[in-house]
């Protein structure tokens, strides 16, 4: 954890009284993708499951919450460093309700993306949705919380936007309607539209401090590497070199905003580098496997599809996987990430 960060928290650990939940943010409200998703799936006929071990073996009680991980997300860990004692639950699941409300809400989809196709083509919750239910969520939280203190929630909430890792993989790359129309350079910037678009909405809602991820090394992920990389060992250096194209459009959008928009706090987490650090570097972080992953590689990889019960080979001990399954880091992964991410959003809770 960051020096800044842990005299902050103990600072504020310091002032708070009695065993009430002390937080640096009062709420925690999240959209997205599988990074990010708490178990919206597991209310929506999707394939995109992962409520079903061996996912969640390592999490509390070996819950398969619909996590894609073995264990916790870089979320859930930067919710904790942030004095959450529990997580803000999804919005679909029959623990938002009531109190629990105040702590935020999770509105996030496995598969989704910055293109609503993406999400479409999977069946899975599409932002344009997330939005809406966020906006129905105000209204469960004005109930709750009375309108006075809703309002301050809103305001000083922290939010989280996690997408486009599906938009490349589970869409552009094989879909041939779009990579043979578009070239990767062109896709990108119409996400990133879409995503400059989803901020300005979320903005109009009453978003104030939004942290973004950058994507991830995606020609690292263990799928990318079985199905793209045949003619490589490492990385596959075109799908990495199309993520970083995407991450630099990205952070341009976010500065952009952060000039229109009065008041507003846009920090693009870099993913990237942590990530590939680790993939390049296993050992010097205490892992021992950063090509497969624990659970479901195999000769066609395909996330949840792949990583269930009858999974062959699935490794006995996930914190020495980068990957968890052949998209997901595990969370000995998270962890690191999530160190990283608490450094760089330093002023989002400042
Ligand atoms: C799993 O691996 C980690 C990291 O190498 C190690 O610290 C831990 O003791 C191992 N756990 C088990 C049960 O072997």
């Amino acid at each position: 954890m960051g020096v800044v960060l842990a005299y902050t928290l103990a600072v504020a650990l310091f002032c708070s009284f009695g065993n009430a939940q002390v937080t640096l943010v009062p709420a925690i409200i999240t959209f997205g993708d599988s990074v990010v998703d708490v178990g919206n799936n597991d209310y929506i006929h999707t394939i995109f499951k992962a409520n079903y071990p061996p996912y969640g073996r390592d999490f509390k009680n070996q819950e398969a919450t619909g996590r894609f991980c073995n264990g916790k997300l870089a979320t859930d860990i930067t919710a904790e460093n942030l004095g959450f004692t529990s997580y803000p639950p999804a919005y679909l699941s029959p623990q938002a309700s009531g109190k629990n409300l105040l702590l935020g809400s999770n509105f996030a989809s496995a598969g989704a993306g910055y293109d609503e196709h993406t999400s479409l083509l999977s069946h899975v919750i599409p932002l344009s949705q997330q939005l809406e239910y966020y906006k129905e969520y105000q209204g469960k939280l004005a109930k709750v919380a009375g309108s006075k203190k809703a309002a301050s929630i809103i305001k000083d909430a922290l939010y989280l936007v996690s997408a486009g890792s599906s938009d490349f993989i589970q869409n552009y790359y094989v879909n041939p309607f779009l990579n043979k129309a578009y070239t990767p350079d062109q896709y990108s910037s119409y996400l990133v539209s879409s995503f400059t678009s989803f901020v300005k909405s979320l903005y109009g809602l009453g978003a104030r401090r939004i942290g973004v991820t950058s994507l991830p090394p995606l020609g690292c992920l263990p799928a990318a590497r079985t199905i793209f990389g045949f003619h490589e060992s490492g990385c596959v250096s075109r799908i990495n070199t199309d993520a970083q194209q995407f991450n630099k459009k990205i952070n341009s959008a976010a500065t952009q905003l952060q000039k229109q928009l009065p008041d507003v706090k846009i920090v693009v987490f870099d993913v990237f580098k942590p990530l590939y650090d680790l993939v390049a570097n296993p050992k010097k972080n205490g892992f021992t496997e950063a090509t497969r992953g624990c659970c479901g590689t195999g000769t066609v990889e395909t996330t949840s599809l792949l990583c269930n019960p009858k999974s062959y080979g699935t490794c006995t001990n996930a914190s020495q996987y980068v990957f968890w399954d052949s998209v997901h880091p595990s969370q000995a992964a998270n962890q690191i990430l999530a160190d990283s991410l608490i450094i760089q959003g330093i002023s989002l809770i400042g």
